[in-house]
């Protein structure tokens, strides 16, 4: 059934009838195209709290119900029965690939998996204590330079190969930020390794001492990149559609999609999870942190515990819990007493009727900082590992966009709160302000 939502201008008495969009599912969308045309104003919304910037076909996301859809298949289904390969292939093509489907993904990935020896230099750039997001964004931005010239945007077949290429590389660059940061040699892609186990490979093995991964750590990271793969138009995928729309160059898209996610308020919670974890040193201390989570006058607050969209629960967190408690169980490190402070914690929030009453359940970081910390990942590399997985929503999203017959440049409005026009005054009569 189609329907429209009057707008009318109190002012003038002018009325528009502006046609009202239904989706699959979620709130539906009033068409405001015309109303500039019609009544000569835009709409105001920072921070896009209520406006569809576009169609996609990708993501549902349900805060309140705590759903979340990738082309339809819940999460659920896709944590138990999938990985993060074939989670790309659903998010790049919209369909669970055949088998045969899959091994050629696989085998077309592969081959793409190397990068040129010249890139390898860029790392050397930076020093050797640099923030992995800062060289992870330096180093995305310098494939653009290798994919330029000969790489057409308006052609289907390379956008496609645009996105393998995406999905081969990450994690080669991603694993050389950890690298240059230890001082190792770098680490080549192997094409007899799953992805997980290639990347944990890349990461960890060294020319003295071969890399054996362990199966639940192997499967716990495919669950964190199958988690973290793709999350809708939040403010990173906003980025990368942004830049994609004045047709930039898709890796300097995803350079700057990196950017975005760096950011603290986005990408950076479960390092922050972490830096908390180790602020209360001692699982002694517990009592006071908890305290002053609940007062009112102090800013701190318990770090991977809220969700400003799922207010119900995360389904990822509940996912992934189960995969960190088993982690846990099975490695033996130096690190036990900082689990054991998040275990505490996470039993505290369950049942302490501070945090029951305003739903303030552990989040998906939470227990990704945790896994990443029981797997040997340095803090400073969580945020890359987001990125990692991301990667695949980012350059999903942008193809989808660039097939949209709708497709044109972002150009969001303002509403001006300046000065009035003034003449120009010159310096000799300027007066001090
Ligand atoms: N610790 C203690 N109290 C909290 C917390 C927390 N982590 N989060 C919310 N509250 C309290 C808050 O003080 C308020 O209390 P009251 O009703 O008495 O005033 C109530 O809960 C509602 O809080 P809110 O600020 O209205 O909730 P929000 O939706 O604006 O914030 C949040 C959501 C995620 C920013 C917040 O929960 C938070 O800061 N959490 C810690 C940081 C964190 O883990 N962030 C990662 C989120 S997941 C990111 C992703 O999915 O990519």
């Amino acid at each position: 059934m189609s329907y429209t939502v009057t707008i009318r201008d109190s002012k003038t008495g002018k009325e528009i009838e502006c046609p009202v969009i239904e989706g699959t599912y979620g709130a539906p969308v009033i068409d405001t195209k015309q109303l500039y045309n019609e009544l000569g104003m835009f709409t105001f919304d920072p921070g896009f709290m209520t406006t569809a910037a576009c169609k996609s076909a990708i993501t549902y996301l349900d805060g309140e119900q705590g759903i979340l859809l990738h082309r339809g298949y819940p999460i659920e289904q896709l944590a138990e029965n999938s990985n993060y390969l074939e989670v790309c292939y659903l998010l790049l093509y919209g369909e669970l690939p055949t088998k045969a489907q899959f091994q050629d993904f696989r085998d077309d990935l592969n081959k793409r998996n190397l990068v040129h020896e010249h890139l390898e230099r860029f790392y050397t750039g930076y020093r050797y204590d640099a923030h992995p997001m800062s060289i992870l964004i330096g180093i995305t931005g310098a494939l653009s330079s290798y994919y330029h010239e000969a790489l057409d945007i308006n052609d289907p077949e390379d956008r496609e190969l645009t996105a393998k290429r995406v999905i081969a590389k990450m994690p080669i660059l991603a694993a050389h930020c950890y690298k240059h940061a230890m001082g190792h040699p770098f680490v080549y892609s192997r094409d007899d390794l799953g992805y997980v186990e290639n990347f944990l490979n890349m990461m960890f093995s060294l020319p003295n001492r071969p890399y054996i991964p362990n199966r639940t750590a192997v499967r716990a990271l495919d669950l964190l990149l199958i988690l973290h793969a793709d999350h809708e138009q939040n403010a990173s995928t906003s980025t990368v559609r942004l830049s994609g729309s004045a047709e930039a160059n898709p890796f300097a898209c995803i350079a700057a999609g990196i950017v975005t996610l760096w950011g603290r308020a986005h990408g950076g919670a479960n390092e922050a999870v972490l830096r908390m974890l180790g602020e209360i040193e001692d699982p002694k201390n517990i009592p006071t942190f908890i305290k002053r989570a609940k007062d009112k006058d102090d800013p701190f607050r318990l770090m991977g515990f809220g969700h400003r969209v799922y207010k119900n629960y995360d389904p990822r967190a509940k996912i992934i819990r189960k995969v960190c408690h088993d982690l846990l169980e099975e490695v033996d490190t130096v690190d036990q007493p900082l689990f054991d402070i998040a275990m505490q914690l996470e039993d505290i929030a369950l049942k302490d009727e501070y945090f029951i009453e305003r739903k303030l359940y552990p989040n998906v970081d939470f227990y990704s900082g945790i896994i990443l910390k029981a797997l040997g990942i340095p803090t400073a590399m969580y945020t890359v590992m987001f990125a990692l997985a991301r990667s695949a929503g980012w350059i999903s999203q942008w193809l989808e966009m660039m097939e949209d017959p709708d497709f044109r440049i972002g150009r969001p409005r303002q509403l001006y709160i300046g000065k009035q026009t003034r003449d120009y005054v010159p310096m000799s009569r300027r007066k001090r302000r």
